[in-house]
């Protein structure tokens, strides 16, 4: 038996969300808005909270700064009963943080600080307790400096041979960011990029021709997200089929990628089918994106199935 169901590595960001954003006021203005809440948000912090709050005993591993947002991040993912023992205090560092404007349309703009997600490290003596789990998980990799040298692979490597399935979920914007990205591939069980970030790493357009480039490298599933468009699964033995997004009043879109790799985590700790699994993710990016702040619409295990077998999708 593992010791966790999950283990959650790489960005964790302190996000101050403000909504509706209409504009910046002209000079020293004010504009009044209707909400402003905080989260803790980023491909492994949301992903950490929403797992734990559906259920899964979750490791946190990560690096914040010796800061406030240092502080309240710990204490939120405490609050939802991540254990921390994986989240590196960094002295002198400043914890990843973001200014994020949300507008009526759900689409949110973002001042992003980065800060201790680029000094973390995992060293060897860590590295038995963190891969203790039935799902690891690398979200953020192109964001984790320190850890994107090669030490990211050795720990999913490791992650691999004690038997853990394993996701990565990636911080791209061009084929710069291949090469720390191509490390973990071969370790990869599922590749969940957004469809832009894996488009912007290899440079084609078709969703199956995407799919196959990564497959090449390595990874043993692809699960591309497209947004409102649904998602993408293609795997090395040849299964293939896209599933629609579900047809909801969108809030905020802001951590819906990362609230996708949680629900996989989910879906994968409770053996669900491939399909099952990427319809449970996007119903729990969709409660996402119900909420202002990463999964704030996120409750438990049971209300996502029950959103998952009630809710249509848009076709
Ligand atoms: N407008 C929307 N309506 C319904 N579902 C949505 C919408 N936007 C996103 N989703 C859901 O969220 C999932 C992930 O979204 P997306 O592809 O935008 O992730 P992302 O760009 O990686 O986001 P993040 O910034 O959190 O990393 C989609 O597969 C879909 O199920
Ligand atoms: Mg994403």
């Amino acid at each position: 038996m593992a010791r966790y169901d999950y283990t959650s590595m790489g960005f964790f960001t302190y996000d101050c969300l403000g909504w509706p954003f209409t504009e910046v006021p002209p000079g020293g203005g004010t504009v009044f808005i209707d909400e402003l809440t905080l989260a803790v948000s980023g491909a492994g912090g949301t992903a950490a909270i929403a797992a734990a709050k559906m259920g899964l005993k979750t490791l946190a591993v990560a690096g914040v700064g010796d800061d406030l947002m240092g502080d309240w991040v710990l204490q939120r993912l405490q609050h939802f009963g991540v254990d921390t023992w994986g989240v590196q205090r960094k002295p002198g560092w400043k914890t990843s943080s973001s200014i994020v404007t949300t507008r009526a349309d759900g689409s949110r703009p973002a001042l992003h600080m980065k800060g201790a997600t680029a000094n973390f490290f995992v060293d060897d003596s860590m590295i038995p307790r963190v891969v203790d789990t039935k799902v690891f998980h690398a979200g953020g990799v192109g964001l984790m400096d320190a850890m994107d040298k090669g030490q990211s692979a050795i720990v999913m490597k490791a992650a691999k041979a004690g038997g853990a399935v394993t996701t990565v979920d990636v911080f791209a914007g061009s084929p710069k960011d291949l090469p720390a990205i191509a490390q973990v591939l071969p370790y990869t069980d599922y590749f969940m990029p957004s469809i832009e970030e894996a488009q912007a790493l290899c440079g084609l357009t078709d969703h199956g021709d995407t799919a196959r480039f990564f497959l090449d490298m390595g990874v043993k599933a692809c699960v591309l997200t497209l947004g409102g468009d649904g998602a993408y699964y293609h795997d090395r033995d040849g299964l293939k089929f896209h599933v629609p997004a579900f047809d909801i009043a969108v809030k905020c879109t802001c951590g819906c990628g990362d609230a996708f790799d949680a629900g996989f985590a989910v879906a994968l700790n409770h053996d669900f089918d491939a399909e099952t699994s990427v319809r449970f993710a996007q119903a729990t990016s969709a409660l996402n994106a119900t909420g202002l702040g990463s999964q704030a619409g996120v409750k438990d295990f049971e209300h996502t199935l029950a959103f998952m077998k009630t809710t249509k999708t848009k076709r």
